[in-house]
């Protein structure tokens, strides 16, 4: 057995009450001194991450790890990037957005301006794929897309529309299978390791700063994307972002999840039709 293995046994398994109670004790303690809000996230995955944090960092228990964050500010930073899964990619599920292309933008299209939000958005590569979409829908040009997340780390990253080269033949892959109608390479230019995207795809987005967690609406959309965040959350705190969104959105708007997400037996279930079967696309119906 490795120390990994050794930590999560004594502590998760054999006296899964205390490791609970130390895991809540952690991040009561982290909202105290950084008002940084985990508590309402799903135990199982926060579990993982920190077992994960504890070994790289070398530490026993938790109540170390507790110990070290509170007293080092960048240790804090290093558990902030372990907690916060940022995985993403461009098209990704591109099913669902060719849905969303066939679907929603025929309806969309008939309004003067559109108001998009991207919740979670991670490095970017869902707003860029979105904003490549709707340029190529004849949309782009009367709409603005929000683009939010909790990490200040991600959303630079995001800004700076450069990705790695190694990506874009996934990217190019799935942006097919999404119903592109170009030649992905179009969208960038490349160098050595880098894709850089096209500048007019940022034009409008907005990046900012939003907390699910804590945070309130700030507009009114015609479609919100919040895919692959709230299967790290509670169900108390999906409620709270199911009842943010809810309140942000237009009558007949759109909003997508990830792939394992679902409307259903949320409190706002009745209020959206699937948009079409398979897919984690919804319409706001009242
Ligand atoms: C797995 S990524 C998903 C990225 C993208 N939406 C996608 O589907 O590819 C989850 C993102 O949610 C963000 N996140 C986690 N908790 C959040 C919160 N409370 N408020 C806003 N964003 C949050 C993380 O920082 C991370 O960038």
């Amino acid at each position: 057995m490795n120390d990994y293995d050794y930590v999560r046994e004594t502590q998760f398994h054999n006296d899964n009450e205390v490791g609970k109670t130390q895991l809540s004790d952690l991040m009561t303690a982290i909202f105290e001194k950084y008002g940084i809000d985990f508590r309402s996230y799903a135990v199982s995955s926060l579990k993982r991450r920190i077992l994960k944090q504890i070994k790289d960092e070398e530490l026993d228990t938790i109540p170390q790890l507790q110990s070290q964050v509170l007293s080092d500010s960048a240790a804090m930073g290093r558990l902030l990037g372990t907690l916060t899964i940022h995985v993403t990619a461009m098209f990704r599920d591109p099913s669902f957005y060719l849905t969303f292309r066939k679907q929603a933008v025929p309806l969309l299209r008939t309004y003067p301006y559109l108001r998009f939000w991207v919740a979670g958005c991670s490095t970017g590569e869902e707003v860029y794929s979105l904003a490549i979409l709707l340029a190529e829908e004849g949309l782009y040009d009367r709409c603005r897309i929000y683009a939010t997340d909790v990490s200040d780390k991600v959303l630079e990253k995001a800004q700076s529309g450069i990705f790695p080269i190694s990506s874009m033949q996934e990217y190019t892959r799935n942006y097919q299978m999404a119903g592109g109608h170009h030649s992905f390479a179009e969208y960038y230019t490349a160098d050595t390791d880098f894709a850089v995207l096209r500048s007019s795809l940022r034009q409008n987005i907005v990046f900012s700063a939003h907390n699910l967690v804590g945070d309130n609406s700030f507009n009114e959309f015609h479609a919100i994307f919040c895919r692959n965040v709230m299967i790290y959350f509670n169900r108390t705190l999906q409620d709270r972002a199911h009842r943010l969104f809810y309140d942000s959105l237009l009558t007949f708007g759109y909003l997508g999840l990830g792939r394992s997400e679902n409307i259903r037996f949320t409190r706002h279930e009745k209020s959206y039709e699937p948009v079409s079967p398979g897919e984690k696309l919804y319409r706001k119906i009242q």
